[in-house]
């Protein structure tokens, strides 16, 4: 079964990555939405076209699973793909906030695009970073550590009191290793649930 993953950039390939390290042998089509990018900080229906776009593409080159390797068109799109593209599982990247507060004792810092904040509201716990350029300024950064390393060092400066990250817009997921504190990400969660939904072992969504 093909699976089919899509983002605005280069923030999904963390996602895929995850997905190979569970189904190594599975085949996997990326789809980098640079067109529509970046989605964070457009309206729902722009992010909905573009994503529905991406699903339409994929489905055209054979998938048979979509996953949404995207935090921003997992929060605004994803009923309105699960509802219209009702014979293909659909899975999408949510933060990964629940399992942070559970290991963690003070706060938590969520980093995500202003698109996927809006859409929820967060305990006290939780200090809610809705970062307006970052996905950009990571997708130039890409492949060059030294700038990732001083974008994540730039950003975390801004905030205080925190005992750990939460990555939510995958992104962010590049600035993981720079950063000096705990990291939840959701993306072994994504994986979890392709392998469980390949195995027979979970419904689609
Ligand atoms: N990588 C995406 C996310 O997980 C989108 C970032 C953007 O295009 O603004 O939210």
């Amino acid at each position: 079964m093909r699976i089919g993953l899509f983002d605005s950039g280069v923030g999904g390939l963390t996602v895929m990555a995850a997905c190979k390290r569970l189904l190594p042998r599975a085949s996997y089509v990326y789809m980098d939405d640079a067109s529509d990018a970046p989605y964070g900080e457009k309206s729902d229906e722009e992010i909905i076209s573009a994503a529905d776009r991406c699903v339409s593409a994929l489905l055209g080159a054979g998938c048979g699973i979509i996953v949404i390797a995207c935090n921003t068109a997992t929060a605004v799109a994803a009923p309105f793909l699960r509802a219209k593209y009702t014979d293909v599982p659909v899975i999408g990247l949510e933060p990964a906030v629940a399992p942070a507060l559970a290991a963690e004792r003070g706060k938590v810092l969520l980093l995500a695009t202003p698109a996927t904040v809006r859409h929820k509201s967060y305990p006290p716990r939780v200090i809610v970073g809705a970062e307006r350029t970052l996905a950009s300024d990571v997708e130039r950064a890409y492949g060059c550590p030294s700038a990732l390393h001083a974008l994540a060092r730039r950003t975390l400066a801004k905030y205080r009191g925190y005992s750990a990250v939460v990555t939510g817009c995958s992104h962010y997921a590049h600035l993981s290793p720079y950063i000096h504190c705990r990291v939840y990400d959701g993306a072994d969660g994504v994986a979890r649930r392709l392998l469980a939904i390949i195995s027979g072992k979970a419904a689609p969504l």
